[in-house]
Order: structure tokens, then sequence, then C-alpha cells
């Protein structure tokens, strides 16, 4: 069975090709960069048009393998921006009836996680996903992927991005705040734990309002990730705890960040687990990771009808049953 996945659901327009037995065959994608400010939904959704027959086509050719070597076709159904997913979910619509194959949707945010899992030796982690649009902390109980905790408003990525492009450090802001941390020290800025819950809005107003009356940048962010990496490593702790796994997994744009891959680290070291990440091409959005979870749910349940093929913008990662996943212990 050979699969290829269809992602879509932000910025960077992926399509990966993966066998049953969870080879990657090709990965390939298009980041969108937008001249100023964010990403605005339409123009994510017209470089998906744009861009997606292209890297159909390329990802055929990097396999070495033709239209009529696919046997499903998967698509990422939500949660993201609506245009780009109904454009991506019609591009698969397409694709499933012009080569008369069978189309299923996935759930993105647990394809982050499979693949995380793909990709590494993790076998039943407890996994923090932290990207542009998502701050997840998630494990696999009682016949799902359960969410532990979870922002209650902006992501983590987010609020790195919109602080560099207050301060005029540039988009994305992740990175160039890393750097900048290098240099800095500890200035107080609000930590927001909120029950097993976090939130980085507030974080992130304060970091620019201490820019805004002349602390040194280097200072803020230093103290910007010092925080909120302190906040994500403290609920991944407890639901570690809780669930008594004994492995950790680092998944979504963010974990480019070695501050937090360190502090992560840390933690799972005191609690006898052991830290997993997979390859950088492997944690951002991919493609790749919407055909091996298209390939596991296909397994467990077969495929969808073509007419149930709609996206769900707030598709949430508890929502889905997952009979594939063998949990370590409960
Ligand atoms: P999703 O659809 O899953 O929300 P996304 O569109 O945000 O994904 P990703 O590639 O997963 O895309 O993540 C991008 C985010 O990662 C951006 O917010 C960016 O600032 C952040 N990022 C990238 N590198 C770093 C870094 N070194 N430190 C912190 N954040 C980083
Ligand atoms: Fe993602």
């Amino acid at each position: 069975m050979i699969c290829l996945g269809i992602e879509g659901t932000a910025e960077k327009t992926g399509v990966g090709i993966v066998d049953s037995d969870g080879n990657i065959l090709s990965l390939v994608g298009k980041q969108l960069f937008p001249e100023k400010g964010g990403i605005h939904p339409r123009e994510a959704a017209e470089h998906h048009a744009k861009w997606i027959p292209k890297l159909i086509s390329d990802a055929c050719d990097k396999a070495k393998l033709g239209l009529d070597e696919i046997d499903l076709v998967s698509f990422s159904k939500g949660p993201g921006l609506g245009p780009g997913l109904r454009t991506t979910a019609t591009a698969a619509r397409s694709l499933s009836l012009s080569i008369n194959k069978p189309i299923i949707g996935v759930n993105h945010c647990i394809g982050h996680i499979e693949i995380g899992k793909l990709d590494t030796s993790a076998n039943d982690p407890v996994s923090l996903y932290v990207s542009g649009g998502n701050s997840q902390i998630i494990a696999y109980e009682y016949g799902r992927y359960r969410v532990f905790g979870e922002t209650l408003d902006i992501a983590i990525g987010n609020a790195l991005d919109q602080f560099g492009r207050e301060t005029g450090l540039g988009h994305p802001g992740g990175p160039v705040v890393e750097k900048l941390a290098k240099n800095g020290s500890y200035i107080d800025l609000p930590y927001t734990v909120k029950g097993m819950d976090l939130s980085f809005s507030g974080l992130m107003s304060a970091a620019i309002r201490k820019y805004k009356e002349g602390i040194e940048i280097e200072d803020i962010c230093y103290s910007f990730q010092e925080t909120a990496f302190s906040m994500l490593v403290e609920v991944t702790e407890r639901a570690l705890s809780h669930t008594k796994k004994d492995e950790v997994l680092l998944c979504g744009g963010v974990a480019a960040n070695k501050r937090l891959r360190e502090m992560l680290d840390d933690m799972a070291e005191d609690h006898f687990a052991k830290f997993y990440m997979p390859k950088m091409e492997y944690c951002g959005d991919n493609g790749a990771m919407i055909a091996w979870l298209g390939i596991l749910m296909n397994k467990s349940y077969g495929p969808d009808k073509i007419g149930e093929t709609n996206v769900i913008q707030r598709f949430r990662t508890d929502e889905v049953d997952a009979p594939w996943v063998k949990q370590s212990k409960s």
C-alpha cells in the first residue's frame, strides 16, 4: 500500500509519499513567506492551489513512482485555516477521482505525533506539539489521543512571531528570539498556567511593552523563552507524572529551539523518561505525516466516502478514535 498525503493547514504546502511499512519514499514542500505581516488565509489558499499540482508530480518523480502506483490519497482535514483546508481537500478529491483510488482525511495534530513516533523509536510518549498555530500536550489514553493541556489563546510560535513583528525583528520571530536570548539575562514576565492550560497572550503583550519601555531586547528575548518554555515544560511534566509514561516526544516547528529541547530533555531525565525528537524535516508541517497517518487510519477503518471528505477547521485531537495505537501501560 502506497499513500500520497497532501498537507495544507497553514502556510506550508506539503506532499509526501509513504508505504505501509513506514518507508518515506518522498517528501516535498513549498512555504509561503509573506512580504509583510502574518499569514493571510486567502493568500495561503492561493499558495496551495498554485503549488499542489507541481508538488504531487515532484513527489512522484522523487519516489520514482507513476500516479497509477498510488493506492491511497490522504489530506489534512483540520485543524487549520478554512480556505487552505478547502483547497487542499479539493485537490485530494480531484486526485482520488482522477486516478480512481480511495481517499482519507486525517487530523493534522495526530499526524505530527505519528510521524514523530515513526522517525524515532518512541512508542507511547507524552508529546509536546508546539508550532505557529498549536500548543498542546498530548498522550494516548483509553483509545484516543487525549489533550492534557493546551493554550487558551495564541500558540507559542504565534506569540514569538507577533513579538518579532512588533519589535522589528521580522518574521518568523522564533529563530531570531532564540539567537538574541543567548546574550540576555532574566527580567520578570507573566507566567500563566491555569490548571493544565496555558496562556501566552499576556506574556507576549508584556514583552512588547518592555521593548517599548526601552529594556534591552536580549533580556526580553531570554526571559520570554525562559518563561514560555518553563510553562510548557511544567504542564508536560505533570502529564508525564499523571500518565506514568516513560517517553517524551517534542514536535512542531518550535522544536527547532535548542533551549526548549534542553529544558524538556532535563525534565524527562528527572523522571527517568527518554526524550525523543524527530528530524527537523518531520517536525514542521509536511506531507509525509499526512500520508503515514492515512496508512494507519486506513488499516483500522478503511477510506472515507468521497461525500464525507469535508474539512473541520477546529478539528480536535481528542475527537478521533485511534485503535491503531498500542499503549504501553495504563
Ligand atoms: P502548524 O500548522 O502546525 O501550527 P506552522 O504553520 O506554525 O504549523 P511550523 O513549521 O510547525 O509551522 O512552525 C513554525 C513556527 O515555529 C513559527 O512560529 C516559528 O517562529 C517557530 N520557530 C521556528 N524556529 C524556531 C526557533 N528556533 N525557536 C522558536 N520558535 C521557532
Ligand atoms: Fe503543524
